[in-house]
């Protein structure tokens, strides 16, 4: 048998210990399938006195991830840190330099850096393996670097983010409020350290940002991504939603238009009877149209321990047998610079949701704004909020049929402007998934 392969793993929270068990626990039937044992090196975390449900006393500790990608007695560095910058970043750069192969499940670092870290990969004659960042379990990387290599992708979109889905799922079956269903996702080992990447879309933009290079060749560019993130979606819009037969989704979008590459992150209604809709809980969902196989749809767990930890695996598994699959598909020399799309350009229905100050006139006026600007109303109706006993304020929900994303919002800055509304107005995009 060939010599072990030596792992440093960088960071034993939630994914690095699941990782470090199913290294022990597994050890035989990972040794069979590659024909090679893998072994812990070296790790680094923070606290070593935790337990973690596995005996790490006679592995080298580092208390620097850099120290143990650059110096460890190790082949594969292992980065389970989080974070685009900092000592993540610096570890990884480390462990490329000596010419050490990567696999990381850090979708920021490689939203931010991933060119760059491929460039330098290349150079060291070595690769970054990313199967844990995007969508947890979900073998989508190994689908679009290497399973759909002879097509060409038109779109790939879907549920990227478990935090959101299982917020805005609790949201609406059991009728929770959204702190109490963040708290259950923190709990639960599915939120990041820092919430707000999953809340306001920022996480489900640095997965779609590598999604989008690998779909269309292009390099990576995240902050040309439309991230809206789900904090502003209300029980009301979940239920009102559900009344008009869709349900609310964070959806991330990627699409070939003739304009160039439209990115997108942002609460999205979809049918409830399309295929995403029935995703629920913490479950992610990627589908991918091309040419060559229409439409194909992954789903299964996208946060959590154990899955993430099976992404990491498959990708130690593959390094453990030789794979050496560059990191973004191709030589980054390949890559074609990202050409942003008009995003105003988008066209859709739209669900707005206003709040109205009662009186003569205003809904006539808000109508007239509407057919100003081209818009042409499927239906719109007058609501009154739960526990509301307001008269003075009527909340309205219109929706609009086919429209472009500049119509709906010139329009409602004018309705804005002829003060009928109290607050702001509520948009959200219905994508019919076709
Ligand atoms: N916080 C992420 C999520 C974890 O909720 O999907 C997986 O990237």
């Amino acid at each position: 048998m060939t010599r072990p392969m030596r792992l440093g793993i960088a960071g034993l929270g939630t994914v690095g210990a699941s990782l470090a068990r199913l290294i022990h626990d597994k050890r035989e039937v990972f040794a069979m399938r590659t024909g090679r044992s893998i072994e812990i090196g070296g790790v680094c975390a923070r606290d070593r006195d935790r337990d973690r449900g596995v005996d790490l006393s006679a592995t080298a500790w580092f208390s620097d991830p850099v120290e143990l990608a650059g110096q460890g007695e190790i082949d594969v560095f292992v980065e389970l840190i989080g974070g685009a910058e900092g000592p993540a970043y610096e570890a990884v750069k480390a462990a490329l330099n000596r010419g050490l192969p990567v696999v990381t499940a850090n979708k920021a670092l490689l939203a931010h850096h991933g060119v760059a870290l491929a460039k330098l990969a290349q150079r060291r004659n070595t690769t970054i393996f990313f199967e844990a960042a995007v969508a947890g379990g979900i073998p989508i990387i190994k689908t679009m670097r290497e399973a759909l290599r002879g097509n060409s992708v038109s779109r790939v979109y879907g549920i990227l983010n478990g935090t959101c889905n299982y917020i805005l799922t609790r949201m609406e079956k059991e009728g929770l409020a959204f702190a109490d269903c963040l708290a259950d996702a923190q709990r639960l080992g599915y939120a990041e350290a820092d919430p707000t990447f999953d809340v306001g879309g920022f996480d489900a933009a640095h997965k779609l940002a590598i999604l989008t290079s690998l779909a269309f060749g292009c390099e990576i560019d995240v902050e040309a991504i439309f991230v809206e993130g789900i904090s502003e979606v209300t029980a009301e819009d979940i239920r009102a939603a559900a009344e008009l037969g869709y349900r609310v989704k964070l959806l991330a979008v990627a699409q070939r238009t003739e304009s160039g590459i439209e990115q997108r992150v942002h609460p999205t209604m979809i049918p409830a009877h399309a295929a995403l809709a029935q995703v629920d809980g913490v479950t992610n969902a990627v589908a991918v149209d091309s040419d060559l196989l229409g439409s194909i749809l992954l789903a299964g767990p996208g946060a959590g321990g154990k899955a993430t930890a099976s992404a990491v695996l498959s990708d130690i598994l593959d390094l453990a047998g030789g794979d050496a699959t560059p990191t973004l598909g191709v030589a980054p020399a390949v890559l074609a610079p990202y050409k942003r799309a008009r995003m105003r350009a988008h066209e859709g229905g739209y669900y707005i949701r206003l709040t109205v100050l009662d009186r003569v006139g205003a809904f006539a006026s808000i109508a007239r704004r509407m057919a100003e600007n081209g818009i042409s109303l499927e239906s719109i109706v007058q609501r009154r909020a739960a526990g509301d006993s307001n008269d003075e304020i009527a909340p309205v929900i219109l929706i609009t049929h086919e429209t472009t994303e500049a119509a709906v919002r010139r329009a409602l800055d004018l309705v804005s402007k002829d003060g009928h509304l109290r607050g702001e107005p509520r948009m959200i995009r219905i994508e019919t998934l076709d």
